[in-house]
């Protein structure tokens, strides 16, 4: 009886205790939903006077991305193809229209390379500081941006760059090969050279480094190893300056660009890298001045070199762009590197000499002359109607396929599902008009340039 009273009574007091537990984890657990509920609202409040860049914009999980390696090997690269761009938009409107950028093609390889190398090395000793310069606040970030580009040239291609000597960053410094054009880069501490020497020997591309100013919180230029600017315009006159002034002869600069950029530029961090590209057409592949911009004083025969070249040899010029920001010193680094791509080889995507000819007679009005467009149409104009016509023959396109940007954009459509690639080749054009083996550079003369080349 007992027992029996004390069984009862132990199970009342448990049941007691379960109920006012449940009940005490109840509270708890809404005072903690509570509280999350006031974090992300704070949260939210936060992002909406500060937002992160969406997940379009870069990867957004905290951590700085690092590249897969791609086994080519020296001879290979004689024979690999780059990411075939294609950023022709219609309607033409100016954005900032930049993508996310897998990091592995933040300085992309191709066949190119030793011509490009060789080229940055020629155009720096003759030409100097018109396209090479670095003021002293950016010698800091100059090295970072040294730094960076050995430790992703040795990850992204090993066996392309090989570490000689392995000394910490900081104290010691590496000893560097270059496997493609032979040299050995000594890097150790102190540097021998000017930071920019050496990325100039590593990567393709031109590299501008942006810091912002502390005083007045805007972004400025403060050095830059620019030897293929294409000619419209020199780093000189480009070093020191605010973005807004570097951009001043920009169409639509004002109106379109200046307010995203400078937010785009106060809000990026070092793992959301980004690529975007812009493009203009030319008769030659040069990579200093580009015939287009080659002003008469220099090039007296140049309209009778463009009434004399063969519509075929015309080439789009896309100038294939990157922004990361390195973690140490904030720095913003801007690549920019020209690819060259023939309007011939391009004659079988379908729609793509529609929206060229588009642009070229029909594009915003300040475009048209940024880009001197209304000197090559004329000439251009009867090639791409032969091209359309053709399209049209193949059953490419129809009359009623409509004039716009195409959905694989800002790439070739043949790229889809990576089908047309090889690890060891990289992108093979599959069209009637490209023959891999062709190189755009094939008789390249230095001495027969003109003299701003
Ligand atoms: C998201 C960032 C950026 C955007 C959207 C942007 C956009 C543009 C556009 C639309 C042009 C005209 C070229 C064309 O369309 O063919 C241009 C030119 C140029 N950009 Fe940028 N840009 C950006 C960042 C930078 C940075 C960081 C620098 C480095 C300082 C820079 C330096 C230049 C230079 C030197 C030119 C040539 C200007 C001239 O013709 O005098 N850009 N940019």
């Amino acid at each position: 009886m007992l027992d029996l009273l004390s069984f009862t009574s132990f199970s009342i007091c448990l049941c007691l205790v379960l109920y006012l537990a449940q009940n005490q984890i109840r509270a708890l657990s809404k005072v903690l939903f509570a509280k999350k509920e006031v974090v992300s609202d704070k949260e939210r409040k936060l992002s909406s006077s500060n937002p992160k860049p969406s997940s379009l914009y870069g990867n957004s999980n905290g951590t700085i991305p690092k590249p897969t390696p791609l086994m080519i090997n020296p001879d290979e690269v004689k024979n690999y193809d780059d990411r075939p761009w294609r950023p022709f938009r219609w309607p033409y409107h100016q954005t900032m229209s930049i993508f996310k950028l897998d990091i592995n093609h933040w300085l992309d390889m191709d066949k190119y390379y030793q011509h490009y190398i060789d080229e940055k090395e020629r155009i720096r000793l003759k030409y100097g500081e018109e396209n090479f310069g670095m003021l002293p606040e950016g010698y800091d970030a100059c090295v970072e941006l040294m730094e960076t580009v050995v430790d992703h040239m040795v990850e992204r291609y090993p066996l392309l760059f090989t570490i000689l000597k392995d000394g910490d960053w900081q104290t010691a410094g590496k000893v560097l090969k270059n496997e493609v054009t032979g040299e050995v880069l000594d890097m150790t501490r102190p540097l021998k050279d000017d930071p920019l020497v050496y990325v100039s020997k590593l990567a393709k591309e031109d590299f501008y480094v942006v810091l912002k100013n502390p005083q007045d919180g805007l972004h400025y230029m403060v050095a830059g190893a620019v030897p293929f600017p294409g000619g419209s315009f020199f780093i000189k006159d480009k070093l020191g300056n605010h973005i807004d002034t570097i951009h001043r002869d920009v169409p639509y600069y004002e109106k379109s660009l200046k307010k995203s950029m400078e937010r785009w530029f106060g809000r990026m961090r070092p793992e959301d890298p980004v690529e975007r590209a812009s493009w203009y057409i030319t008769w030659d592949a040069k990579l200093k001045v580009s015939n287009i911009y080659q002003t008469e004083k220099f090039f007296p025969n140049m309209e009778k070199d463009l009434e004399e070249t063969d519509p075929r040899q015309f080439n789009v010029r896309v100038e294939r762009q990157t922004l990361r920001r390195l973690p140490k010193t904030g720095a913003i680094i801007f690549t920019n590197h020209p690819i060259y791509y023939s309007i011939e080889e391009m004659k079988d995507e379908p729609m793509i000499p529609s929206i060229l000819k588009k642009i070229i007679h029909e594009g915003p009005e300040d475009i048209l002359k940024y880009k001197n467009f209304e000197m090559v149409r004329d000439k251009l104009s009867p090639y791409l109607d032969e091209l359309i016509q053709r399209q049209k023959d193949l059953g490419l396109i129809t009359d009623e396929t409509p004039l716009k940007t195409q959905p694989n954009y800002p790439f070739a459509h043949w790229v889809k599902d990576n089908i047309n690639v090889s690890e060891n080749e990289g992108w093979n054009n599959p069209g009637t008009g490209y023959d891999k083996k062709h190189m755009k550079t094939e008789g390249f003369d230095a001495s027969k340039l003109a003299g701003n080349e």
